[in-house]
């Protein structure tokens, strides 16, 4: 049997859960420890950004989180071309056009924030969290097995 409801609940209503803007999920995994764990970082950056644009923080505190991003998505990025062109995957070429074009308009962002055209939205975040989802599940994960195969990670 139930015991009845406390007439005050334990947890302070001021309290609010905090829920990440982008989680992990195990179907993300592409068979690669050490990619995997940059995709995390890389949940992590996107989640970081996001917090700093609800904080409403200066524009150069945000403009610091996005340079961050753009570091390590340019040092991923490079890592996984690296990978994919040592275990011979045949679609490194068109994957590689993916990563530029994201750095690109990425890059392109960056330069409005820098001069005030632009500041971040929902939008955008909206927007790299989709595409890193679909990269993954849709591009990244097609080289699994020829990584795993060649013993090159
Ligand atoms: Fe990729």
């Amino acid at each position: 049997m139930h015991s009845p409801q406390p007439a005050t609940s334990p947890i302070s209503p001021k309290r609010s859960i905090r829920i990440a803007f982008m989680t992990w999920k195990d179907d993300y995994s592409v068979g690669v420890a050490e990619i995997d764990q940059q995709h995390r970082q890389l949940l992590d950056l996107i989640n970081k950004l996001h917090d700093a644009m609800k904080a409403g923080g200066s524009p150069t505190a945000l403009a610091r989180v996005l340079e961050e991003l753009i570091g390590y998505t340019r040092r991923h990025f490079t890592f996984e071309e690296f990978l994919m062109k040592q275990c011979g995957y045949p679609g490194l070429e068109p994957h590689r056009v993916q990563h530029r074009q994201l750095v690109e308009k990425i890059e392109s962002f960056q330069a409005e924030v820098a001069c005030g055209k632009a500041t971040l939205s929902l939008r955008l975040m909206s927007f790299l969290k989709d595409w890193l989802a679909l990269h993954i599940l849709e591009s990244d994960k097609q080289y699994s097995r020829d990584m795993q195969r060649s013993g090159v990670a």
